[in-house]
Formats: structure tokens, C-alpha cells, sequence
């Protein structure tokens, strides 16, 4: 969904001085691109050591690692899971995304926009999905992957229309900022206690 180029390419260069960018990044002097500002050796065909309480990884190729995206709308990631991960639910305000299972058996979803105002449900739309399967995750949705078994990892490639989806993670959009949001604005919104809040404010994985 970024704006077409107007140009063939437009790798990206990093300015000391320039701060912010209204759309894209600075062009490299075209005379000084080679084939190598077009690559980047990200190793997604192999497994990536998960870190995460949440037992899964994303191993990103965004313009970030590899500056020839800037401009060109794309960009693709592998998903490591491990038995029973979780990528928690998130969504990319920037980019539809398909999602391609390499390996395992992922129960994948997302949630719709509330369809009138907000008092009405979401709808789920949900799918087991298995090696070679297919899956999109419409633009700016709430989505989710869960490896369904305990006992083997799970693989998948993702793919974007943006050379920087940007990324919204539920769980952090409302209990792991910084400063925090008010207790009482949590409490009163989730129809939780405010000591629940502090807790879940309180967990350190908010803040990952
Ligand atoms: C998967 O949904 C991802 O964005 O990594
Ligand atoms: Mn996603």
C-alpha cells in the first residue's frame, strides 16, 4: 500500500542529519548502487534461536536490513515457532500481509473492524492451516498465529505490501507503553480491576 515509485529504484541512504522522512527514505547516488544494496543474506531458509516468552521469532527483510525495498512497497519475513507459540495478536497499519506455512500446522485468524460502531462484535475469521496453505491478513486487522502442536516447530514466510508494515501488538498497544495509560482509563475500558491492570502493566514481557 506505499506510493508507486517514480523512479527505478531508490536505495535508501542513511543521512546523519535527516531525522524524519515525510515518505521513504533518501536516494543513494544511483551511480554508487551495485547488486549488492539489492541483497541481503537474511537466512530465512533456516531456523532463527526463539528468545520470546511468546516461543516465537520474526526474522525480518524490511528496508531496514535491506535499503533497495525503499520505495517499492514489499518486504518479507520468516516465523519461527516453537511448539505451542504464539505471534501474538498484532496488526500492520501499513500493509496487507499473506502469510505461506513452510512447515507445521498453524491455527491462524483475524478479527474485523467492529461493523457499525463500536458496541457491535468483531468477527473472527479463522483456519487451520497446513504446509503450502495460504493465508492473508487483510490490511490493518488484528491478526494472530498459534502453532497447534506441542510437540514440533512451526515455519512460515511472510510477505508485505509495504517496505515497512510497521507493526501494533495488542497487548502492548494498551499495557506496555511508556509512560503507562491510567488505571483507572484501563479499568473502566476492559471492565477489569484496577489490580489486574497493575499487574499487567507490571509484567516485564510487556515491555519486550
Ligand atoms: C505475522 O503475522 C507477522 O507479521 O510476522
Ligand atoms: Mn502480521
Amino acid at each position: 500500500s506505499d506510493p508507486d515509485p517514480v523512479q527505478d529504484f531508490c536505495v535508501s541512504v542513511n543521512e546523519t542529519d535527516a531525522k524524519v522522512y515525510v515518505n521513504g527514505k533518501t536516494c543513494k547516488d544511483p551511480e554508487t548502487v551495485t547488486a549488492d544494496d539489492f541483497f541481503f543474506a537474511a537466512g530465512l531458509h533456516e531456523p532463527h534461536e526463539i528468545l520470546s516468552p511468546y516461543g516465537s521469532r520474526v526474522t525480518m527483510a524490511f528496508e531496514r536490513q535491506l535499503p533497495g525495498l525503499n520505495t517499492q512497497g514489499v518486504a518479507v519475513a520468516r516465523v519461527d515457532f516453537d511448539p505451542h507459540g504464539v505471534n501474538p495478536p498484532h496488526s500492520h497499519p501499513r500493509a496487507s500481509e499473506t502469510l505461506t506455512v513452510l512447515e507445521g500446522k498453524l491455527y491462524a485468524g483475524f478479527s474485523t473492524t467492529n461493523p457499525h460502531d463500536r458496541d457491535e462484535k468483531s468477527k473472527l475469521y479463522v483456519k487451520i492451516l497446513n504446509p503450502g496453505d495460504v493465508f492473508v491478513f487483510p490490511r490493518g486487522l488484528t491478526h494472530f498465529q498459534f502453532n497447534v502442536d506441542g510437540k514440533k516447530s512451526a515455519v512460515a514466510i511472510v510477505n508485505f505490501n509495504s517496505q515497512n508494515p510497521g507493526v501494533v501488538t495488542a497487548g502492548k498497544a494498551l499495557f506496555g507503553t511508556e509512560p503507562p495509560i491510567d488505571r483507572e482509563v484501563l479499568a473502566k475500558s476492559l471492565y477489569l480491576d484496577e489490580k489486574l491492570i497493575k499487574y499487567l502493566q507490571s509484567q516485564t514481557w510487556m515491555g519486550n
